[in-house]
C-alpha cells in the first residue's frame, strides 16, 4: 500500500515530508468534561464516531485520538489530523472480550493468559487480523494491535459506541504523548470533532505492546506492564531490538512507530549517565559555560536542589519509576513552553517501569548520551 503523505496542515514542517492540505478548513472542536462516566456525553461521542468523526478521550496511559477502526476513511482522518505517516498502524480499543473474536484470526493460549492477567489494562497485543479490519487501520499490515483500556471513562465510551475504536496517542506526530486534555487542545483543537477532558491520566506513558504472532511473545514497546510482569505470566519473552537501538529510516522494525522520532522536544536533548555527583557537576559546568543559553534540566528529587541555575524540572524519585513515567511527557512539553535551547536529563534504571522511561527518553534525545566515568556501562543503548 502506498504511503500517503497527507497532513491536515497548511504549513507542515519542511522536514516532515508531508504535503500541505490546501483544502483545509478549521473545524469547531467540541470540548466536554467527563470526570466520571456520563451517558449524555458518551452518546454524543458515539454519534460522532458512528458518523466517521474523531473524538479524543482519556485512557489510563495517555489520551487517545479515536475514530471508527472498521471505517477506512475514519482512519485516514486520524492520520491527517496528527500528520502521521500512514504506514504507522493504529491500535484498536475494545470494551468487551467478545469484540475481539471478529477482529483476529486466532487466539493462542498465551494470548488468553495475557488477557486474563492484564486486561482491562495498559497492555496491547498483536494478532493476525481478520478481513473485517481495514488495511488503512493497520498501516498495510496483516496484523492488528488490540487493547482493552481500564480507564472508567474510556471503558464507558467504548461500551456506548459498541465499535472498535482506532486510537493513537492524541498528539501531533513527533510531539510528546498527551497526559492532560490541555495537551490535546494544544495539538488538535480545530482539527478534530470533540475532545473529552477526563483530567490528568494515571500512568503517563503508552501501553506495553507484545507481538503474539511468533512462537515466543515479543515485547515491541515497554510500558507500565513490565518485562518482569509479562515473564511471570507467560515465561520467557523476546525483546525487540528497536526498544534499545536507534532505527534508521530504511529498516522496518516490527512496530513501525519505533522508526519515527517520537516524543521530541523542540530543544536538543542529551542524557547524562554516571554517578549522581558526576552528573550534577557535569550539568552545572555546562550551565556555567553557557550563560547565553536557556538550559533545561530534567532532574530527580534526589538531585534537583543541587543544580546551580538552569530551568530545573523534577520528575520524581529515582526509586519510583512509576512516578517518573507519570511526569515525563508533561516535563518535555513544559521545556517547549519555556523555550529552552538545550535539555540535559539525568539517566534512570532500566528495571521495571524504568525500561519504558529510558526508551522514551532515548527517543526524545535522538539517542544522544553523555557517558561519564563510573557510568553503568549499559551497552544496550546505542
Ligand atoms: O497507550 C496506548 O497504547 C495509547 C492509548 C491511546 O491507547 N495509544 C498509542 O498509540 O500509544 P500510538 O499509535 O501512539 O502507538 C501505537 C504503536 C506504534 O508504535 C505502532 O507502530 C504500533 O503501536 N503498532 C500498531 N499496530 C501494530 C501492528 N499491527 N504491528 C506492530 N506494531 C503495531
Ligand atoms: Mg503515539
Amino acid at each position: 500500500m502506498p504511503v500517503k503523505q497527507i497532513c491536515k496542515d497548511r504549513n507542515p514542517p519542511e522536514s516532515s515530508g508531508f504535503r500541505p492540505d490546501e483544502g483545509l478548513r478549521e473545524m469547531k472542536t467540541i470540548i466536554r468534561k467527563m470526570m466520571q462516566p456520563d451517558r449524555k456525553t458518551a452518546e454524543e461521542a458515539a454519534r460522532i464516531w458512528r458518523a466517521g468523526g474523531l473524538v479524543a478521550f482519556p485512557t489510563e496511559t495517555v489520551y487517545g485520538l479515536g475514530g471508527n477502526g472498521l471505517d477506512a476513511s475514519a482512519s485516514e482522518k486520524i492520520y491527517a489530523a496528527k500528520c502521521r505517516p500512514s504506514d504507522n498502524p493504529l491500535i484498536l480499543h475494545i470494551a468487551e472480550r467478545s469484540q475481539l473474536d471478529g477482529l483476529v484470526r486466532k487466539i493462542t493460549p498465551q494470548a488468553e493468559k495475557l488477557m486474563k492477567t492484564f486486561w482491562p489494562g495498559p497492555l496491547t497485543l498483536i494478532f493476525e487480523k481478520s478481513e473485517q479490519v481495514p488495511l488503512e487501520t493497520t498501516g498495510g499490515l496483516q496484523t492488528a494491535a488490540i487493547r482493552m483500556p481500564s480507564h472508567p471513562v474510556a471503558h464507558y465510551l467504548l461500551q456506548t459506541a459498541g465499535i472498535p475504536i482506532a486510537a493513537p496517542s492524541a498528539n501531533r506526530s513527533g510531539r510528546p504523548s498527551p497526559t492532560t486534555a490541555h495537551h490535546v487542545i494544544e495539538d488538535l483543537d480545530g482539527r478534530i470533532d470533540m475532545i473529552i477532558d477526563g483530567g490528568d491520566v494515571g500512568i503517563g506513558v503508552e501501553s506495553t505492546i507484545v507481538d503474539l504472532t511468533g512462537d515466543i511473545p515479543c515485547l515491541l514497546r515497554p510500558g507500565y506492564i513490565t518485562v518482569e510482569d509479562l515473564e511471570a505470566a507467560v515465561g520467557k519473552i523476546d525483546l525487540d531490538p528497536a526498544i534499545y537501538h536507534q532505527v534508521s529510516a530504511n529498516v522496518h522494525p516490527k512496530a513501525p512507530g519505533m522508526k519515527y522520532r517520537h516524543y521530541a522536544p523542540k530543544a536538543d536533548m542529551a542524557i547524562v549517565q554516571g554517578y549522581d555527583e558526576a552528573v550534577v557537576s557535569y550539568i552545572n559546568r555546562q550551565i556555567a559555560l553557557h550563560p547565553d543559553q536557556k538550559i533545561g534540566v530534567l532532574a530527580t528529587t534526589e538531585n534537583a536542589s543541587k543544580y546551580q541555575g538552569g530551568l530545573v524540572l523534577c520528575v520524581g524519585d529515582q526509586r519510583n519509576m512509576a512516578e517518573v513515567a507519570h511526569n515525563l511527557f508533561g516535563a518535555l512539553r513544559r521545556f517547549d513552553d519555556l523555550g529552552v535551547d538545550q535539555i540535559y536529563s539525568e539517566s534512570f534504571t532500566t528495571k521495571g517501569e524504568g525500561l519504558a522511561v529510558m526508551n522514551r527518553l532515548m527517543k526524545a534525545a535522538g539517542h544522544t548520551v553523555i557517558r561519564l566515568e563510573g557510568a553503568d556501562n549499559d551497552s544496550h543503548w546505542m
